[in-house]
């Protein structure tokens, strides 16, 4: 093996954190090469990109209603595997479920022809609530990945490299997210909405946007769709940007009572 790649898709920073960790513990252990690649800009995700049975991909993607965020899907066609390259899927969610989203990294993966020899699924803390797994990953987390990328390596070195096995019964729908009396949450539509008064025009929420949507003229307008990341919620240093819709705020208020209680995060090898 000659180098390892950290691809991630990560607006709200949790999955890149997880997934260049994991690259790291295992261009550490097998002393190859790294390369990163952030699959969260628009940009980046119109290239093509074409890993060989020399590499080892970990690729790393929030969950988005159970599954992956399926306007990015369409960009993920041109992630291919010359040979049988190897990769590692690892999944984030916000300590509700990950439902389909790991399994269905790993169908896209294993149609791709890679070779998937462990995966994980690590709680973060929800984007759309800091008081969900907040903070998370913590150094334990981060902890559990390196050791994690450790025993992936040893296997490498010892050239045991079977695949892990995966579930390839047709996927599940979209979870339906609730609102506080638990009837689905209507808020696909929902828009960041901008504090006029307080935004100061640095146009970082443009910048961060992965999906090109803000203006970069008003910084205010959103052209094209918007996937509730909180990408430019988050960046805004002057607390600009916020949701308003109803049932937006009630989903998260139903979250923040039900999907208290900590989580382990999944590991298979
Ligand atoms: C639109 C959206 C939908 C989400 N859906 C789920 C979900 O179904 N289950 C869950 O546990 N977390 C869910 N989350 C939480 C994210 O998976 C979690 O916060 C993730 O770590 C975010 O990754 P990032 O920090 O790399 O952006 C959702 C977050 C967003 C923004």
């Amino acid at each position: 093996m000659k180098k390892v790649y950290a691809l991630y898709f990560s607006p709200t920073g949790n999955t890149k954190k997880v997934t260049i960790t994991l690259a790291k513990s295992v261009q550490n252990a097998l002393n190859i090469k790294m390369e990163e690649i952030d699959y969260t800009s628009f940009y980046n995700r119109k290239r093509k990109y074409c890993f060989s049975d020399e590499d080892i991909l970990v690729i790393g993607f929030p969950t988005y209603a159970g599954r992956l965020a399926n306007k990015i899907l369409p960009d993920l066609e041109k992630i291919n595997a010359k040979g049988r390259a190897i990769a590692i899927p690892i999944v984030t969610y916000g300590n509700r479920s990950y439902d389909e989203s790991l399994r269905e990294l790993c169908l896209l993966l294993k149609s791709k022809g890679f070779k998937i020899i462990s995966q994980a699924a690590i709680v973060c803390e929800h984007a759309f609530s800091g008081k969900i797994a907040s903070k998370r990953p913590t150094d334990e987390d981060l902890g559990e990945i390196e050791s994690f990328g450790n025993k992936i390596s040893k296997r490498i070195q010892n050239g045991d490299i079977r695949e892990t096995e995966v579930d390839i019964s047709p996927l599940k729908s979209y979870y339906t997210p609730l609102k506080e009396d638990m009837t689905p949450a209507k808020f696909l539509k929902a828009i960041p909405k901008t504090d006029k008064t307080k935004c100061d025009r640095c146009g970082m929420c443009a910048d961060v946007c992965p999906m090109n949507s803000i203006s970069s003229e008003d910084y205010i307008t959103v052209n094209n769709v918007c996937i509730k990341c909180q990408a430019c919620v988050k960046v805004c240093h002057s607390k600009a940007k916020y949701f308003d819709d109803n049932d937006f705020l009630s989903h998260v208020k139903m979250l923040e009572k039900n999907y208290i209680n900590k989580k382990n995060n999944l590991f298979i090898l």
